[in-house]
């Protein structure tokens, strides 16, 4: 059973989410084009990232006054409530500036510093993936995520590592890159093969949907995966960083039982956790 504000806040992340899908998807001007850059000059910004981070935020406000804000586009309050979202308007930016249909609106809700609920919507995928904690990850049609029978979400079983499916990521910065670069080079010829999707927060539920066996990536910030790893827990799959340590910017793994341990094992000894 669900704690009737744990239902809220679900209920509010899929409201916020589905609004935030439709004027990235409706309102994507034909021209859009790059209006700032960040941690590097391929690290971008649209101004659909803006008006979306405003939307949602402006929503919140309205419905959850004294809750607390994290966005990736700068949103950032305190709050005095115990909730606090965690906010990333458009995952997949990169995606999305090029016209690719593999980005998302990642939304989640932690109290008391746990992440309880997890919101993810990819409009061009049609697929809204959610999840309570301790209440399974589902997937929907954005706005219907409520109706049934719902699809209630479970990882893949673990293949062998040789087997796996993995999915990873690259960060916008050079130096961090050549790293990624040598850790994919030896990682490569170990596994079925890899996947770079170019959204942290559809790969995770990618693992969660049995898209992908595994995933992993260096550099992430909470608001890339705080939704999505939810989501991987609730279908079953474990998530870390280095062994014995949360998922977190240092590296965040997911996949099932079986294959996370050989998979953050070898990440580790890789150093997939360090520049
Ligand atoms: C990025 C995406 C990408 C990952 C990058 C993230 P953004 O998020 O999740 O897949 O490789 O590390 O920064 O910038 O599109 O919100």
């Amino acid at each position: 059973m669900t704690d009737p504000l744990t239902t809220e806040l679900l209920d509010v992340a899929l409201e916020a989410a589905r609004r935030a899908g439709e004027l990235l998807r409706d309102g994507r001007p034909a021209d859009l084009g790059v209006a700032a850059t960040k941690t590097s000059p391929i690290d971008v910004v649209t101004e659909m990232d803006l008006a979306a981070e405003k939307l949602i935020t402006d929503f919140l406000a309205e419905r959850r006054p004294d809750d607390g804000v994290l966005g990736e586009e700068g949103a950032s309050t305190e709050g005095s409530s115990g909730v606090r979202w965690v906010i990333d308007p458009i995952d997949g930016t990169v995606n999305y500036l090029y016209g690719l249909p593999s980005w998302a609106v990642s939304i989640a809700a932690e109290r008391d510093g746990e992440t309880v609920v997890g919101v993810v919507t990819a409009p061009m995928r049609r697929e809204t993936y959610h999840a309570v904690l301790g209440g399974g990850a589902y997937l929907g049609v954005p706005g219907r995520e409520r109706e049934e029978p719902r699809e209630r979400l479970r990882c893949r079983p673990a293949p062998a590592l040789d087997q796996a499916l993995v999915g990873t990521g690259f960060g916008y910065r050079t130096e961090r890159r050549v790293g990624q670069a040598e850790v994919v080079r030896a990682l490569l010829p170990t596994v079925r093969d890899i996947r770079r999707g170019g959204s942290a927060a559809i790969d995770l539920c990618d693992v969660a949907c049995g898209r992908l066996d595994g995933y992993y990536e260096r550099g992430l910030n909470p608001w890339d995966f705080a939704a999505g790893a939810l989501i991987a827990r609730e279908a079953g799959a474990l998530t870390g960083g280095r062994p014995g340590i949360p998922a977190s910017g240092e590296l965040t793994v997911a996949a099932p039982p079986g294959l996370f341990e050989p998979l953050q094992r070898l990440l580790d000894e890789l150093g997939a956790w360090h520049d």
